[in-house]
């Protein structure tokens, strides 16, 4: 199995290019099952997970041509509506497939995601959404089987909790059901923000966009015809290079990154000590040797993102006093303290909030990936403690970042790939 090692120490320049964001990417591939017309997506990122849903469509009976970072998919001979446990269970974005899926096909069955190391994540208000859109649910052996032999129907949903993958299943489904679709309390994430554009390029009226109440006008299943799509940059990968950056007091330019997208995170460094050129679509963090400590709480965007709360608390281990970090939205993402503090952190867990106390040095030890975010700690970590720190489990980065190594090879760390 692949492993990461890192010795740290090195300070780290020049520049780095920004992929197209998974969470982006997963969405809007599932959503070209509402086409039976070939569709171009470009700047995907070259990450498993993307593969991985790929290959849910062409077990699905999508036709796929894919280089890379860039994908044609023609959806028109889809001969299945099951996704198997094999690749739900290999990842949750998968459930994706069932507003689409529905949609068009009016039944489907989707294997229950599970939990995962993170947290429980349960389904039940995309379920719940679309009972109320007029789908039978029933879930049996593991699957949901979801019917709606007459279509789906448009309602208002409103949301109890917000959620980023039930915001998107819905607007989905909302695109091709009968009439008019109301999420109150959606998601407003770049991420929903670029599937509602891409559907409304695709001819589905849709008003609210990048607010809390999204309305589709659905097209009565009238198959969409989507233009070539360009995936948006991956804010999360962004914000992880400022940590490098911040971690490892170098100056690092991103290109090809929206910085409105990032906004959260460059405020929550400004408010350590770092400063920032900001262009248009680039960006340069400029770092400071005495980094403040910092008090985050998670929540849903435009706030700070969860995805981001590992790294920083992988920073904040550097700064020259206590910094306080909540996680209110999942109940388990903080596998990574026990690690960072197997490299010389001073992390205390009470509930919801981690103390990071501060400390003189890290040091390299072996530790373990326990969820994507949590990986890229644990290399940010690696960055600045002395010695070598071995990375095990690093399928999970893989999951979700593109040529992580590589990126900060070219910058200058010293890190490698090994196998064992
Ligand atoms: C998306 O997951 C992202 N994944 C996650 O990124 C991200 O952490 C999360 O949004 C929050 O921003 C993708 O976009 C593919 P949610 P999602 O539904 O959609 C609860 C990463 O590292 N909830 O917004 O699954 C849920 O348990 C990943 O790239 C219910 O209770 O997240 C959580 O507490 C990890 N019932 C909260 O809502 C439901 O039916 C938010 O989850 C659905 C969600």
């Amino acid at each position: 199995m692949d492993y990461l090692q890192i010795i740290g120490g090195n300070t780290l320049k020049g520049s780095v290019t920004i992929s197209g964001a998974k969470n982006s990417a997963l969405p809007v591939i599932a959503s070209t099952i509402l086409s039976n017309r070939p569709v171009k997506l470009t700047n995907l990122p070259n990450v498993v997970d993307i593969r991985t849903l790929l290959k849910l469509l062409k077990m699905l009976g999508g036709e796929i041509e894919h280089n890379g970072t860039t994908a044609t998919i023609n959806n028109a001979n889809i001969n299945s509506t099951k996704a198997v446990y094999e690749i739900v269970s290999k990842m949750r974005a998968s459930i994706l497939v069932l507003g689409p899926l529905l949609a068009r096909f009016g039944e489907c069955e989707v294997s229950l995601p599970g939990g995962c190391a993170i947290g429980q994540r349960p389904i039940d208000l995309h379920l719940k959404a679309l009972e109320a859109m007029g789908a039978k649910i029933e879930i049996k052996g593991g699957y949901v089987r979801a019917e709606a032999p007459d279509g789906l129907k448009g309602a208002k949903i409103i949301f109890d909790k917000i959620t980023v993958g039930g915001t998107e299943n819905i607007i989905m489904a909302g695109a091709l059901a009968k009439g008019v679709t109301k999420i109150i309390n959606s998601a407003k994430e770049p991420e929903v923000v670029q599937l509602c554009e891409i559907i409304r390029d695709a001819g589905v009226k849709i008003e609210g966009i990048g607010t809390s109440t999204i309305t589709i006008y659905g097209t009565n299943q009238k198959p969409l015809e989507f233009k070539e799509i360009k995936i948006i940059p991956d804010r999360i990968e962004a914000g992880t290079y400022l940590c490098a950056g911040a971690i490892t007091n170098s100056s690092i330019t991103l290109k090809e990154v929206n910085p409105t997208h990032i906004q959260s995170s460059i405020d929550k460094l400004e408010a350590m000590g770092c400063s920032f050129d900001i262009g248009e679509r680039e960006l340069t963090i400029y770092p400071t040797n005495r980094l403040k400590p910092i008090n985050i709480i998670t929540s849903e965007y435009p706030a700070f993102p969860t995805d981001m709360q590992a790294q920083f608390m992988a920073v904040a281990t550097m700064a020259i006093g206590e910094s306080l970090i909540e996680e209110r939205l999942f109940e388990n993402r903080f596998m990574h303290v026990s690690e960072l503090n197997r490299l010389g952190a001073d992390i205390w867990l009470k509930g919801s909030v981690a103390s990071v106390r501060p400390v003189a040095e890290l040091n390299g030890a072996d530790v373990m990936a326990t969820d994507l975010r949590a990986s890229s700690a644990l290399v940010l970590a690696g960055l600045v403690a002395k010695g070598v720190t071995n990375i095990r489990r690093i399928y999970h980065l893989d999951r979700g970042y593109d040529n992580l190594e590589g990126k900060l090879l070219s910058l200058g760390a010293n890190i490698k790939r090994l196998s064992e």
